[in-house]
């Protein structure tokens, strides 16, 4: 068991059956009522392991919602919100949100808010929530097709992450969390993308490659939990990606990992063209991203709804785009103000690849 703990968080990565889970549930939340919250997939998949081997879940009250984006909506809020008023939810009970980072978005924003905030236990069961979205106290919701327009940071009373509920994961969220392991190399560790560019593309997972993902993002949180500064270097690939994944989420929805994946590429060819990142470096990124990932095709009226999207960006300051670039690989660097000619040239690029 893999413990990493400070005042902010508490984390623990390994089965949990090992955790303290059970311990906490007899402790402190003994006399507490307790509801899980689940999609279609994590009920399926996910929800019996839970309750068959924690013997205070078998009576928790069981909130499921339709699996996907288009539920991380205020409307499943107010539902969820009703449900724990109807169960007569405390400010000592407890949800616990299994799944993945839809889940654990909308599940934290929604426990976050409830009188004022209960108490919520992150169990990721998806790549992308274990790596990235299930750690770090950020939570929210999409309002208006802009991505979690509406949010807040909270962090959770423990967060356990067991690596075999990705026994269950389709391959394509396998890729989708990827994106994120490789933000987390770009931004802060060569030695890791070099384990990953000698992969060539190969996206099998491995405890190594989560624990030290997870160990990079909090690193970073620790040091900024409330995104003042540093904690901005873990946008990187999201400006562009967040315009992507907002552009497309009524046509055509593409995951969040393949939208930072593009939206990588394209903070890349940015950092070369402002003299940050060297060719090689860029040529190196763009072809491992693309040995993994597709690339995306928009029209024109789509590509104004990507710029659209991104001046939402909640970085931006009097309406310049703020975006973190790399100095190199293992190296980023944040607050860098775009001029809106490169944004659009940086588009039109991707588009001819
Ligand atoms: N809070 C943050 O810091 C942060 C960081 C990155 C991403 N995010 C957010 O995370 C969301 C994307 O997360 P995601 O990719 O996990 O999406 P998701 O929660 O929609 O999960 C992807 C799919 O996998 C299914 N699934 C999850 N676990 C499963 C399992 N064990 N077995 C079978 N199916 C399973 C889900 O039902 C869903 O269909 C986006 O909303 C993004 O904005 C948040």
């Amino acid at each position: 068991m893999n413990r990493r703990e400070n005042l902010l968080q508490h984390i623990e990565i390994g089965s949990l059956l090992d955790s303290s889970l059970e311990k906490m549930l007899a402790n402190k939340f003994q006399n507490a009522k307790i509801a899980i919250l689940v999609d279609d997939n994590t009920h399926e998949y996910c929800l019996e392991f839970l309750i068959t081997n924690f013997s205070q879940l078998s009576n928790a009250e069981i909130i499921q919602i339709p699996s996907g984006e288009e539920s991380k909506d205020l409307e499943i809020c107010v539902q969820i919100w009703e449900a724990l008023t109807d169960y007569r939810f405390g400010k000592k009970d407890l949800l616990i949100n299994l799944g993945g980072g839809m889940i654990t978005d909308l599940g934290g924003f929604v426990a976050s808010v409830y009188k004022r905030g209960i108490s919520f236990v992150n169990i990721p069961t998806s790549l992308l929530a274990m790596v990235d979205a299930g750690i770090g106290g950020k939570n929210g919701v999409d309002f208006k097709g802009i991505k979690n327009q509406l949010g807040c940071i909270q962090f959770t009373e423990h967060t356990f992450v067991d690596e075999s509920f990705l026994q269950t994961l389709p391959e394509i969220e396998i890729k989708n969390g990827f994106a994120e392991i490789i933000k987390h190399a770009l931004i802060a560790d060569d030695k890791l993308w070099k384990v990953i560019r000698e992969g060539n593309g190969n996206t099998e997972i491995n405890s190594d490659l989560i624990n030290r993902s997870i160990q990079i993002k909090m690193e970073i949180v620790e040091r900024d939990p409330l995104e003042t500064g540093q904690r901005k270097l873990l946008n990187f690939g999201h400006t562009i990606g967040h315009g992507l994944e907002g552009a497309f989420l009524e046509i055509n929805p593409i995951s969040h990992g393949h939208a930072v994946a593009i939206g990588m590429i394209g903070e890349a060819y940015i950092s070369m063209k402002v003299g940050l990142l060297n060719e090689d470096d860029f040529n190196e990124i763009k072809c491992l991203i693309f040995a993994i990932y597709p690339n995306v095709k928009f029209s024109e009226p789509l590509k104004k709804e990507i710029l659209n999207f991104i001046y939402q960006d909640k970085k931006n300051q009097m309406n310049k785009i703020n975006c973190t670039l790399l100095k190199g690989i293992g190296v980023a660097s944040f607050d860098n103000y775009i001029e809106e000619e490169l944004l659009v040239e940086t588009l039109n690029y991707l588009e001819t690849l």
